[in-house]
């Protein structure tokens, strides 16, 4: 079993899709062990995508994310991390398969509606970023 950390950006729980994206998570055989509602401000958005700082979209990106509330996850399931990207497809909404979650539901590469972790190391840091260990069951 894996543990991968999830986000449902502010663009989905704007438009009251987050239990659309929550059924697929669960059609997809995710266990959900942690799950919060959260409002993050520029400081804690800018600390959570730190690795993306010197990109040019990072401002955007963590005004985005800080805009309006998300929902954070932990996912649970045989090779998480993998699948769930696989789950969410690509990054850029255009370029995603049919039936994933940006495809469906993101607006653009940055409104793109879910977040996922893309390695363990990763994981490792986004997880305890968001929830501590009694949250996760
Ligand atoms: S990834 O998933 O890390 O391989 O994708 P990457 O292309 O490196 O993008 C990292 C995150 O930055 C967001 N992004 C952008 N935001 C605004 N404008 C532009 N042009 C842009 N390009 C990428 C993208 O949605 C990724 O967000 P997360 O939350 O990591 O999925």
């Amino acid at each position: 079993m894996e543990r991968t950390f999830a986000i449902i950006k502010p663009d989905a729980v704007e438009r009251k899709i987050t239990g659309k994206v929550l059924a697929k998570i669960e059609e997809a055989g995710f266990s959900i062990v942690g799950m919060k509602k959260i409002h993050l401000s520029k400081a804690q958005a800018e600390g959570f995508y730190y690795v993306h700082k010197e990109r040019p979209f990072f401002n955007d990106l963590c005004a985005f994310m800080s805009r309006s509330p998300v929902v954070v996850l932990v996912l649970e399931r045989e090779n998480a991390i993998a699948k769930w990207r696989e789950v969410m497809g690509a990054t850029n909404p255009a370029n995603a398969e049919p039936g994933t979650i940006r495809k469906e539901f993101g607006v653009s590469i940055e409104e793109n509606s879910a977040h996922g972790s893309d390695a363990p190391e990763t994981a490792a840091f986004e997880i305890p970023y968001f929830f501590s260990q009694l949250e996760l069951v």
